[in-house]
């Protein structure tokens, strides 16, 4: 059309011209000679006001009949005006429809999860994914702008492995031209074999877990980066690993403030995040499981936790009396969305609720040898306002390549890091094992098929050094700092048990 095309979020610095916008009808309202049209175009939302004058009945009316999402070309003035959606709108001159949608099956008003995961090829056209595209976005340029400036390498691994890198339950297997493989559930083991080429390496990519348990942590197939060090030990770990995650969450808080706004994130929190992060061993979490203070906490939470169902209860019987009342079709729609989230909200409460009894007696009854559970990780990260690090763990609940402690050889040389607020373990790293006979001890106590892993332990046969790294996971890692609650948002198609379509 013309060379006057811009995107919405460059607006502010055109007001006064004439523009082109490119995008689609996210709502609209009809205010008599007025139509107040809600357009998104992939880089923000702009309201553009069509006014029908004389000469443009034909097209106002034909515009009027649009459906949610139809998709359009609009010419006009860019205006200042606070009151609208981003602070721009535009004065319409004229209007080029490219696409007439009918039936759009999202609609403004609130659809389950179940629907929306559904029809999640049109869902990532709303608001709040956009807001955790972006966010993923900056949080993956952040991974790799970290292991950049700092003198890392990168190494791709195979996605075909031979063997189990993070035990066998969780392996999906694949035919290999007859053979017997499976999908990678990590890229460490020929990661280490990289180190010790390159001194500093990472990797990044997918990552497959035959996970069979459907939790809001858990996904089949997610995203994974894994530094791996050669001459370094728990605590340069530690000091890495913290240095990563406050400088992700950094990226984040200067670039995607609008995206976290949007998801009504709690900024307070996040900037929050100050070096160094707390250090606790798994003996000292094992304590504060079996504390007095932990106790004490549920029951506060309990409390909470029901004092806010009843106040939604009580939001939720104010606007179906209002509804009731309501003159216009929208405040009718708008107030049924708001009943609607709000009973999910509630649903959401009582399951937290009715888990509440049942978390308290694992963590009171926690033994010392088991690894932490989901419930338990979400207890020690709500006890504190930074990333945890949670070290030296038992040797029985860990991976075979894990280093044991010098000290104690009843725990290993690893760090699980926790997220605050509840969001429980991000980062899972260690020091490994690189003596050649304690590492072959391991591979045969475990039954693993030794041949398997002749290569890797070629690496403590030749030129053998202390060396360890750590693996974030992108999906936990974004559902934190965006704080949502559950995964499977935060990746364009998630892959769950039970979940491949679309
Ligand atoms: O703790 P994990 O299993 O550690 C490893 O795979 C090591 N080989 C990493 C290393 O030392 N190089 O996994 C690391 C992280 C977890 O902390 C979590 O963030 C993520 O990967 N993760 C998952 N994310 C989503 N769904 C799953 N099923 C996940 N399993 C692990
Ligand atoms: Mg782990």
């Amino acid at each position: 059309m013309n060379n006057n095309y811009i995107r919405i979020d460059q607006m502010s610095g055109h007001v006064g011209q004439e523009v082109l916008l490119k995008g689609w009808l996210y709502n609209a309202r009809v205010g008599g000679k007025l139509q107040f049209l809600l357009i998104r175009d992939g880089s923000g939302l702009c309201q553009a006001v069509l006014e029908k004058t004389d000469g443009n009945a034909e097209l106002f009316h034909e515009v009027k009949r649009l459906g949610q999402e139809s998709s359009l070309m609009l010419t006009g003035a860019v205006r200042a005006d606070e009151r609208s959606i981003g602070g721009y709108e535009l004065a319409v001159s004229d209007v080029r429809i490219v696409h007439k949608t009918e039936d759009y099956p999202i609609t403004p008003k609130e659809h389950g999860t179940e629907f929306l995961m559904k029809h999640r090829h049109l869902h990532l056209r709303s608001r709040k994914q956009w807001a955790l595209a972006r966010i993923r976005h900056t949080v993956i340029e952040a991974i790799r702008d970290f292991f950049n400036k700092n003198g890392f390498t990168l190494v791709d691994t195979p996605i075909f492995a031979p063997a189990a890198g993070e035990g066998e339950q969780t392996l999906f297997k694949v035919d290999y031209f007859g053979e017997q493989v499976a999908l990678a559930q990590t890229g460490q083991l020929y990661l280490e074999a990289a180190a010790l080429s390159l001194g500093k390496v990472y990797c990044f990519g997918p990552t497959f877990r035959a996970e069979k348990s459907k939790t809001r942590r858990h996904l089949t197939e997610f995203w994974m980066v894994e530094p791996e060090i050669a001459y370094i030990d728990l605590e340069g770990l530690m000091e890495v690993a913290e240095q990563f995650v406050y400088s992700i969450v950094q990226a984040v808080l200067e670039k995607r403030r609008a995206e976290l706004e949007i998801l009504e994130r709690d900024i307070g929190a996040l900037e929050k995040i100050q070096l160094p992060f707390y250090r606790v061993s798994y003996t000292e979490a094992v304590e504060m499981l079996h504390s007095a203070r932990v106790k004490e906490f549920l029951e506060n939470q309990l409390q909470q936790k029901q004092h806010q169902v009843l106040e939604l209860e009580n939001n939720i019987a104010r606007w179906t009396e209002e509804k009731e009342k309501a003159q216009k079709q929208w405040q009718q729609e708008k107030l049924a969305q708001q009943i609607m989230a709000a009973r999910e909200e509630v649903g959401e409460w009582q399951e937290q609720i009715s888990n509440i009894p049942h978390h308290m007696e694992l963590a009171a009854g926690f033994k010392w040898g088991k690894d932490l559970g989901g419930s338990d990780e979400t207890i020690i990260s709500q006890l504190h306002d930074r990333p945890v690090f949670v070290h030296r763990y038992p040797k029985a609940a860990k991976a075979f390549y894990m280093k044991p402690d010098p000290q104690n050889d009843k725990v290993v040389l690893n760090i699980d890091l926790l997220a605050p607020q509840g969001y429980g373990e991000i980062i899972g790293g260690s020091m490994r094992e690189d003596h050649y006979e304690a590492l072959l001890g391991r591979i045969n106590e475990l039954g693993y098929n030794q041949a398997d892993y002749e290569w890797y332990l070629d690496l403590r046969r030749y030129g053998s050094v202390p060396h360890g790294g750590f693996g974030l996971g992108v999906e936990r890692t974004v559902a934190w700092i965006a704080g949502i609650r559950h995964i499977r948002e935060t990746i364009a198609f998630a892959r769950m048990m039970g979940k491949i379509y679309p």
